[in-house]
């Protein structure tokens, strides 16, 4: 059985304040209502980590982690975060490449490859984002785009290493704009990602690994999209700053 997550991105938003009010929220709301047994993970800010980390009293089902690292482990580079700082924070988990960084901040598919390395040399977990553009689902090559950010970014790794990380398909054309892929695209691009991994690989090993679907998820749309059998929940924006919304997504899988 792949495990089922829903993860919360909460990108460059929420004071310190708002953080921990939404923090709270989130695990009142798990308490009282959550029955399934659905991996939850908060993705603060850096900065607010360490406290919203010692505010969870259960580390089974909810998490937390952050949204980048530096590739190395420490030294000169003046405003960066490593995977190391963020463990020693209680961080267990770490977005990889996310649209956002490729785009603003040219991350390269080879800085991506490095930045995991790091990660799992930490023994925490990515969540490496891939995802086309709308240019290239216009074109209708999204699966060669996807296919070469999956091999650039991840085909370096043992068997062993890729079975620890957690795959967050993410069409870029999806991403805070109100527009979802449909059920069947994200089942489509899902099912191809974990044919790609299988064929370098093994079926074992890409059977193991979940997939996670990040665009424009909101309570309404999440049931039909974890319906899908590849879909293994989701990355989720801006649903995941409105506790009541988020805690729905993760029920979506009952
Ligand atoms: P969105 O963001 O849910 O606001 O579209 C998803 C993401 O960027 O991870």
């Amino acid at each position: 059985m792949r495990k089922q997550i829903v993860a919360g991105n909460w990108k460059m938003n929420c004071s310190l304040e708002e953080g921990q009010k939404l923090a709270s929220e989130v695990m009142q709301l798990m308490l009282d209502e959550v029955q399934n047994e659905t991996e939850v993970i908060l993705i603060p800010p850096f900065i607010h980590l360490s406290s919203i980390n010692d505010q969870i009293p259960f580390k089974d089902k909810l998490l937390i982690g952050a949204q980048n690292c530096h590739q190395n482990e420490s030294g000169a580079y003046t405003g960066e975060v490593s995977a190391s700082m963020i463990k020693s924070c209680g961080g267990s988990h770490v977005i990889i490449g996310h649209s956002e960084r490729r785009e603003y901040f040219g991350e390269s598919d080879a800085l991506l490859a490095e930045k995991i390395n790091s990660v799992l040399k930490n023994d925490l977990t990515p969540i490496f984002c891939c995802g086309e553009r709308l240019e290239s689902r216009e074109i209708n090559t999204q699966e060669s785009v996807v296919g070469e950010q999956v091999r650039n970014a991840l085909f370096h790794l043992s068997e062993e290493q890729i079975a620890k990380v957690v795959i967050a398909y993410e069409p870029v054309w999806a991403i805070g704009t109100g527009k979802t892929a449909s059920a069947e695209q994200a089942q489509e691009m899902h099912a191809f990602i974990r044919k790609t991994i299988a064929e370098k690989y093994s079926n074992e090993t890409a059977d193991t690994i979940s997939i996670l679907y990040g665009g424009s998820v909101k309570p309404e749309n999440a049931k039909e999209i974890f319906s899908q059998s590849d879909v293994d929940g989701g990355l989720i924006g801006g649903a995941s700053l409105k506790s009541r919304d988020f805690i729905d997504i993760v029920q979506a899988f009952d």
